[in-house]
């Protein structure tokens, strides 16, 4: 078992990792839990993982009122938030109560955002179901659902009260789902530790195929990392925490040109976008070719997408520079970029050039 403490002074709480967690979850959430059932809320292909949890929960006396939503993106809405939030309240939830919130991104951050605005806050766990969610989006307290706009828009930072990961629940979890989750573990190879990234072209393999130690290991060495950037820069405010979008403004163009559909999960976009960062870098003399060949032979070998081609995308790089522009990252009509001076020394650079960025983008669309 490994506990990650993340630091965040009277918003601070434990990542508890550990194999067959969910089954003994009842332990550590009994002090959570009130007069009240405690309120489970999951998408439909988690009803499994329910059932375990609802028995662990009533093994330590905790009654508990499941509220299944309908798996994918669309439940991030105002919709689902408004029914939801109308669920919570039908059932009396209080200030000081926690909703658990079991399931994967979508489900993490829409109840962190119904538990952000209910009755001005009330507390919350995350129980997350997929790698991504379990190394990424349920640490830190990014919550927020979709806007017509954009993905994400509407939100707010509201840090969970506890987050419980069991790794063994990644076994049902199909395997694209898992290589996608694992682009978010090698980011943080690629964002500042050159050591964890070489323990990544070792292990990924045995850790995609299901090994137990290389899965835990990566998921403590991920959270902990994550940890420590939210716990320095929490409302990403000192250009720290923005270390963690490494990809993503290139993914993004990529995932909008498909309409944020299933043609492209969000991880592969982020593993996408990261070759490109790496290669952009190179191309402008900043990295080194060789590191940008690296990170590319990596994701490849996993089976991730390294260009925009390989991720099924054609489009310029000007289609592709307009879908950057509805960045939420933009700030003051510049948009910043995550670009890296090597493998691990990712940095934040507010200079880029879009006509160079669609320039390279045009130079590698067909690669
Ligand atoms: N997923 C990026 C962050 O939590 O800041």
């Amino acid at each position: 078992m490994t506990i990650v403490r993340v630091d965040l002074a009277d918003r601070s709480y434990d990542v508890v990792i550990e194999s067959g967690l969910l089954g003994r979850a009842g332990e550590r959430l009994a002090p959570l839990s009130r007069r009240r059932p405690m309120a489970i809320v999951t998408d439909e292909n988690i009803r499994p993982h329910l059932a375990t949890l609802q028995a662990s929960l009533a093994a330590h006396g905790v009654a508990s009122e499941p509220i299944v939503l309908p798996p994918g993106e669309s439940t991030k809405s105002w919709a689902s938030l408004e029914s939801l939030t109308d669920r919570l309240l039908e059932l009396g939830v209080e200030r000081g109560d926690h909703v658990i919130a079991l399931g994967g991104g979508v489900i993490g951050d829409l109840v962190g955002f119904a538990c952000a605005i209910l009755k001005r806050g009330c507390g919350f766990v995350q129980v997350p179901t997929t790698l991504l969610a379990q190394v990424d989006s349920s640490v830190g307290g990014k919550t927020a659902i979709n806007a017509r706009a954009g993905k994400n828009l509407i939100g707010a930072f509201h840090q969970p009260n506890l987050v419980l990961i069991d790794p063994d629940v990644l076994d049902t979890l199909p395997a694209r789902q898992l290589r996608a989750g694992y682009a978010e573990v090698v980011k943080y190879g690629l964002i500042d530790d050159f050591a964890f990234f070489e323990w990544c072209e070792t292990n990924a393999p045995k850790l995609l195929a299901g090994d137990a130690a290389a899965r835990e290991y990566a998921i403590a060495h991920s959270v902990a990392a994550k940890a420590r950037i939210v716990a320095a820069d929490e409302r990403e405010t000192s250009g720290t925490r923005a270390l963690l979008n490494l990809g993503h403004t290139f993914g993004h163009a990529l995932e909008a040109e498909t309409g944020f559909s299933d043609r492209l999960l969000h991880g592969e976009g982020v593993a996408a976008g990261m070759a490109l960062a790496f290669a952009f870098s190179a191309a402008q003399g900043i990295a080194p070719g060789q590191d940008a060949e690296r990170v590319a032979a990596h994701l490849r070998a996993v089976g991730l997408p390294d260009s925009p081609a390989a991720a099924g995308i054609d489009a310029d790089g000007e289609t592709l520079v307009a879908h950057m522009l509805h960045d939420k990252k933009m700030d003051a009509g510049t948009l910043p970029f995550l670009l890296a001076r090597g493998i691990g020394r990712t940095y934040l650079d507010k200079t880029v050039d879009l006509a160079a960025v669609a320039t390279f983008l045009d130079a590698h669309r067909a690669t």
